[in-house]
């Protein structure tokens, strides 16, 4: 029989952490269980109106159905530029070289290390965090080291934790606020520090922005590491239409910043995808240039709903971190189960599906991640159910 052993590289990777939930999730739902589903940050609201309408006409169009352009439609990438300066007050973003359209955040995030690192080279994460962050280096032949978000530093690391020899070996580091999972937010003079080190010690600073849009807060709105002067010099910033307007499942998202890194994401893209759906850009732009009321109207009711829930989990004695943004509550783990066992147990006796902390690293040990991906009531209902185990 032919053998047909994974790569070394792959074979090393845990199972991809939102796929072994589903699994988990799909095996308790196939005996009937009643399932809140709450493992992944997928939102349940549904795409706005006017984008689907955007899509359809522009799905009609002959023009669209051939090839794509592979660095994204150029009416896209001025609408990103746009929207950055209307947001965050970046202006001046140059649409042909500092803005690309990818198929969704996750795959530039995963595809940029192929660009920049080389086998043996050094990639700074900071978790619990996304574990596409690491998977992109390992995939590469780089070496990943921690750089853990702790509780008492709000989960924002300490760039003065590591020795400059780390620093300096460093080739990239991945920041996420707000984050994922925890929920927590970075100013901009944290921003402007980290791009002081980067620009010291010549590392790539990869932003992911996810997040950025659902806030709790207007006066203390997300902002972006361009925002911060010179940061330009070192950042490649990823923002997805994905939690913005509940696109998730259309795959559409774009990386903005330097113009090296955006051309070497660039040259890696157009080897191995042949860019986004037209039609799908055409409605990525309507949503950019009129989505803000209904970002406001889904602002309201995920806010609602943090609010129901921290206040289900503090009746219940879980000790948790009121999110200002995102779309995730980041608890204690009650008892002496680890993550994993209690995540587990909870599915198997309540069909409640939460994210173990240590899904996200190491550090992430003793906590839980809440989706806020379902309405009020069924939150609710979590809740009383873990409060009851
Ligand atoms: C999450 O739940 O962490 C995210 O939804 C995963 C993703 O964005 O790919």
């Amino acid at each position: 029989m032919p053998n047909f052993a994974l790569a070394e590289r792959v074979a090393s990777l845990p199972p991809y952490l939102f796929a072994a939930i589903d699994k988990a999730k799909a095996e308790v739902a196939a005996q009937g269980v009643d399932i809140i589903s709450l493992g992944i940050g997928d939102p349940d609201l549904p795409t706005p109106e006017f984008i689907i309408d955007a899509l359809y006409e522009a799905a009609k169009n002959p023009a669209n159905h051939q090839y794509p352009s592979y660095t994204g439609m150029m009416r896209f990438r001025e609408a990103v530029a746009r929207w950055y300066a209307q947001r965050f007050d970046v202006e001046g973003l140059d649409p042909a070289t500092e803005v690309i359209t990818l198929i969704g955040s996750k795959e530039g995030i995963g595809h940029l290390p192929w660009a920049f690192i080389n086998p043996g080279d050094l990639a700074l994460i900071c978790p619990p965090c996304y574990p596409v962050y690491a998977t992109g280096v390992k995939f590469a032949g780089g070496e990943v080291q921690e750089l853990p978000l702790l509780e008492e530093n709000d989960y924002l690391p300490d760039l003065d934790g590591l020795d400059e020899e780390t620093w300096n070996r460093a080739k990239m580091i991945f920041v996420n606020y707000p984050g994922n999972p925890t929920a927590a937010t970075a100013t901009t003079e944290f921003y402007a520090r980290l791009v002081e080190k980067a620009k010291a010690t010549n590392t790539i600073v990869v932003s992911d922005l996810a997040y950025s849009e659902i806030y709790y807060d207007a006066a203390q709105k997300p902002p972006s590491i361009l925002a911060v002067p010179g940061a330009k010099d070192v950042a490649i910033e990823f923002h997805s239409l994905s939690k913005t307007y509940n696109m998730t499942g259309w795959r559409i998202a774009m990386a903005v910043g330097n113009e090296q890194l955006i051309n070497g994401l660039g040259k890696i893209k157009e080897n191995v995808d042949s860019g986004a759906f037209n039609a799908v850009q055409e409605a990525g732009i309507a949503a950019l240039e009129q989505g803000e009321p209904h970002v406001e109207k889904a602002r309201a009711i995920y806010k609602e709903r943090r609010d129901a829930t921290c206040a289900a989990l503090s009746a219940a004695g879980i000790e948790h971190r009121v999110p200002e943004a995102s779309v995730f509550v980041w608890a204690r783990v009650p008892g002496n189960k680890t993550s994993a066992e209690f995540v587990t147990h909870l599915l198997k006796k309540t069909g409640v599906v939460v994210t173990p902390g240590s899904g996200f690293g190491e550090c992430g040990e003793g906590y839980f991640r809440i989706s806020l991906t379902v309405d009020t009531d069924r939150l609710k209902e979590a809740v009383s159910r873990i409060s009851q185990l």
